[in-house]
């Protein structure tokens, strides 16, 4: 079993570098993400690419680097063939598989649906396969197939039913005489629990996979983003001010939905914790400094009195945190800080309000 790290969950350069150090691949969706993974130092030939709109510049610079390339789309692969073409070179890929399986996850969070816009179906996988055997695309390399059917997935059994229409793909692209055809990429989305509450754990998924794993004989790949990285960071927020409109206890801090948009996008729910444990005031509400409404951290946080200065610690933000912020509102971004083996260092510099005023003229 083979991990790559799904880069879109934390992209921050020394946790690339750490991951790489631990011996994982990269799962890329952007040109962006792959420079930043070989600024990281990461084996191209240990990436993959994935993306429903690869720009046409973003398959060159992924067939230079000899990255597996996913694609998503029939119409995707002749644009692969004549990047691979143009450049000289043989271009490995796989396919991304749409398996038609709901996922019970959230619904922002489905991506393995039939009506997702992600990958292709099994039949047009296999036809496409066919097509390979028949010569029809001379410069590509097919090495296997590959789903992600969605974040926080809660049910081991749905990622089953979803790898077994994966498992139908490779066996007929192998006894087509695709010999290359060995990998079998399942993708992301084991959960985390964010609240406490009991979910199935890798081990979990593990086993109830082995039945349709056993004798075939192939490299199976998992692309975890949020379980390796979301647990490993929190967002530290100092309150501006507290107040009381209509009686209700309220907190307004430093950090909001331009830092951390999940509460906003998803209504996800992060515990907010204060950095110096006091007894429980009750629950309050937790704002941001933005003008919108939807700008909460948390409807009622259980919380001490808190005073301006005070700390909170804004719970599991290590994956989809910082890679989603903004500077809505000329908000600056704050600083990453790397915390190991009982040290802390500054990982990415806080911004300031004349970087803001950079990328104009
Ligand atoms: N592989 C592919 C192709 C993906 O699209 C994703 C996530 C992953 C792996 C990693 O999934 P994970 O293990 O992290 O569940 N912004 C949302 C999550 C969107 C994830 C999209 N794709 C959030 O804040 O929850």
């Amino acid at each position: 079993m083979d991990v790559f790290y799904s880069v879109k969950a934390n992209s921050n350069l020394s946790v690339l570098r750490h991951l790489k150090e631990l011996g994982a691949g990269f799962d890329v969706v952007s040109g962006g993400e792959l420079l930043r993974v070989l600024a990281a130092g990461a084996d191209p030939s240990r990436v993959s690419f994935a993306g429903v709109a690869k720009t046409a510049e973003e398959l060159l610079l992924a067939v230079k680097h000899d990255v597996i390339v996913h694609v998503e789309s029939a119409e995707e692969v002749p644009r692969l063939q004549e990047a691979a073409a143009s450049l000289g070179r043989r271009a490995r890929f796989g396919i991304r598989i749409n398996p038609g399986v709901k996922v019970d996850t959230l619904v922002h969070m489905q991506t393995g649906s039939d009506r997702a816009k992600f990958g292709v179906t099994s039949e047009v996988a296999t036809s496409l396969l066919d097509r390979v055997v028949a010569g029809e695309f001379p410069d590509l390399v097919p090495l296997g197939v590959h789903m992600h059917v969605g974040s926080m997935v809660p049910e081991p059994a749905d990622m089953v039913r979803a790898a077994a229409v994966l498992v139908d793909v490779l066996r007929h692209g192998r006894e087509s005489g695709l010999t290359t055809m060995r990998r079998l990429d399942l993708g992301g989305g084991f959960p985390i629990s964010y609240d406490g509450a009991a979910l199935p754990s890798p081990a979990d998924f593990a086993a109830a996979l082995e039945p349709l794993l056993e004798g075939l004989d192939a490299d199976l790949v998992l692309e975890p983003g949020r379980y390796i990285a979301g647990p490993a960071g929190v967002l530290v927020t100092s309150v501006t001010l507290t107040k009381r409109p209509a009686g209700r206890r309220m907190v307004l801090v430093d950090t909001g939905m331009h830092h951390f948009v999940r509460p906003a996008l998803y209504q996800a729910a992060h515990r907010i914790l204060p950095l110096e444990e006091r007894p429980s005031a009750g629950p309050a509400e937790v704002v941001g400094p933005i003008c919108e409404s939807t700008d909460q951290l948390a409807p009622a946080a259980d919380l001490p009195d808190l005073a301006p200065g005070d700390l909170l610690a804004v719970m599991d933000t290590g994956a989809y945190g910082m890679v989603m912020a903004s500077n809505y509102n000329n908000q600056p971004r704050p600083p990453e800080i790397v915390v190991s083996g009982g040290q802390a260092r500054v990982a990415r510099r806080r911004e300031t309000w004349q970087d803001l005023l950079m990328y104009e003229e």
